[in-house]
């Protein structure tokens, strides 16, 4: 695991694209695994710019995102669907046939946790995973618990990931409780991950992740054994390394 530490929000977003556009550059045809939050916005708003000024085509790409929240559909304005057409599919070339998200609106969330699983396999897996880092050090919607869930599968959100998002929708009681999320295992099958992390209200979690033991209670652990991973932080979300 490398961490990178960005003077701020907007040098860490301008690597990270970087690191991005390099795998589109030289692996067109590859298979990026998305994230959604207030964090990578930066990140995709420099992969518009590279676009923009024809440095990055994304004609051949498919992307495959971390999660959605249960009951919201693709014309809520807080569904994931709709946050990564707004934050990025529609300002690049990405064919809307090759983006996929887990269905929110499924009959049977856990058969389509299961058939969003099948799909990953399908396309042979990730090349790059983007993911943020929650206050509680989840990855996707992999929430603490007493063991790492490797599959596709549906979560109970926790109380401080409802806290978190609350700020996303009018009120706390407008916060879905279940998501569809990726598990452990096809993250660290991803070729590479970059681990996104800004502000001092990461900084915690993001100390344990990089230098605590590896363990469920802190989902973001588990990347210490992934062999390509990069986290990409800014100073606000690394000034325990100054201490002491
Ligand atoms: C989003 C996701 C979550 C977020 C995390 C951080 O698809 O999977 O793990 O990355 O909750 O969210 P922000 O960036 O809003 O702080």
């Amino acid at each position: 695991m490398k961490l990178l530490v960005c003077n701020d929000y907007q040098e860490m977003s301008k690597k990270a694209a970087a690191l991005i556009a390099a795998q589109v550059k030289l692996f067109p045809e590859s298979i990026l695994g998305l994230a959604t939050g207030s964090t990578p916005i930066g990140t995709y708003d420099e992969l518009i710019r590279l676009y923009n000024t024809g440095e990055i085509d994304f004609s051949e790409i498919e992307t495959v995102n971390l999660d959605e929240y249960v009951g919201l559909g693709p014309d809520h304005e807080q569904s994931y669907r709709h946050f990564m057409n707004e934050q990025l599919f529609n300002h690049i070339n990405l064919d809307p046939e090759m983006t996929h998200v887990p269905n929110g609106l499924a009959a049977n969330p856990e058969e389509e946790a299961e058939n969003y699983e099948m799909m990953v396999e399908c396309l042979g897996g990730i090349d790059l995973q983007v993911l943020g880092l929650g206050p509680n050090g989840h990855i996707g919607f992999n929430e603490p618990d007493s063991f790492f869930t490797p599959g596709t599968h549906v979560v109970d959100l926790s109380k401080e990931t409802i806290d978190a998002n609350s700020r996303f929708f009018s009120s706390r009681a407008e916060v879905p409780h279940q998501a569809i999320t990726l598990g452990v295992k096809q993250i660290m099958q991803a070729g590479k991950v970059i681990l996104l992390v800004s502000g001092e209200k990461k900084a915690k979690a993001l100390k344990a992740a990089v230098t605590g033991p590896v363990t469920p209670d802190l989902p973001a652990s588990i990347l210490q054994l992934h062999p390509d991973c990069t986290v990409f932080a800014d100073e606000a979300a690394c000034e325990w390394i100054y201490d002491d």
